[in-house]
């Protein structure tokens, strides 16, 4: 049985390949990321007949950044089509634009904090003002919720901090980062396991190559959904 609480990153390279490994997945997936590194693949095309044609949710993440004008028509383009989730980066001006963009549509706005890949230094040749990157994450995020984002993407590590914000109330917390018991890390550094992510105030964790790079990925994404049990 699949559970939305798994979404899979399907980052391979174009349509032809996403259908294949959704064909393989069949039932035991319902929602899927797509994201920038499938843009020229046809990326768009694929959450679209992700959506439509098999049923699926579907996570579009493009990290969104620019002037205002132009995020509320990109995510009003974007809300006609009936997607699940999109990411913007939590500037709260960009939050509130994106907000405005998507309307009364069922469209979820997550907000992206401080990305993962980012440390100190490069926070300082950005002119990020000082501190540690924990709480500029928290007060990145506190911010997106009260311009308006449904949800924020958080690493697992920063997942039960940010749902004891009271600006979290009734938000969705989305986080990457995930290893089941076992699986390699890849480039993954601070993970946790899904169980724990969810125990951790996660509401969907974000599950990549341990899925599709695996020589079974339904008995991947079945030991994923067996491993966030039934009662959380
Ligand atoms: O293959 P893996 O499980 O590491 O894939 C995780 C997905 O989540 C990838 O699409 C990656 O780009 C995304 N992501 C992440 N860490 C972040 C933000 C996004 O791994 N901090």
């Amino acid at each position: 049985m699949a559970d939305d609480r798994l979404i899979v990153a399907l980052d391979v390279p174009n349509v032809v390949a996403g259908l294949a490994m959704a064909g393989r997945l069949g039932d035991a997936v319902s929602f899927y990321k797509v994201g920038l590194g499938m843009l020229t693949g046809g990326g768009f095309a694929l959450a679209n007949e992700l959506k439509a044609a098999h049923g699926k949710r579907v996570f579009l993440d493009l990290k969104l950044f620019d002037i205002g004008a132009t995020i509320e028509a990109a995510v009003r383009g974007i809300a006609q089509y009936d997607l699940d989730f999109l990411t913007v980066h939590g500037d709260p001006q960009v939050v509130r634009a994106a907000a405005v963009g998507k309307g009364g549509s069922g469209l979820k706005i997550l907000a992206v904090t401080v990305l993962t890949s980012l440390d100190r230094a490069d926070l300082d040749a950005n002119l990020i003002k000082a501190g540690e990157i924990a709480q500029i994450t928290l007060e990145r995020a506190a911010r997106a919720l009260e311009a308006g984002a449904d949800g924020v993407i958080a690493s697992p590590q920063e997942a039960a901090m940010i749902r004891a914000l009271p600006q979290a109330r009734g938000k969705l917390i989305v986080t990457p980062g995930v290893r089941p018991a076992g699986a390699a890390l890849g480039d993954q550094k601070r993970i946790a396991t899904p169980a724990q992510a969810i125990a951790d105030g996660a509401d969907h964790i974000v599950v990549g190559r341990p899925i599709w790079q695996a020589d079974d990925p339904a008995a991947a994404a079945r030991a994923v959904v067996a491993e966030l049990g039934s009662g959380t």
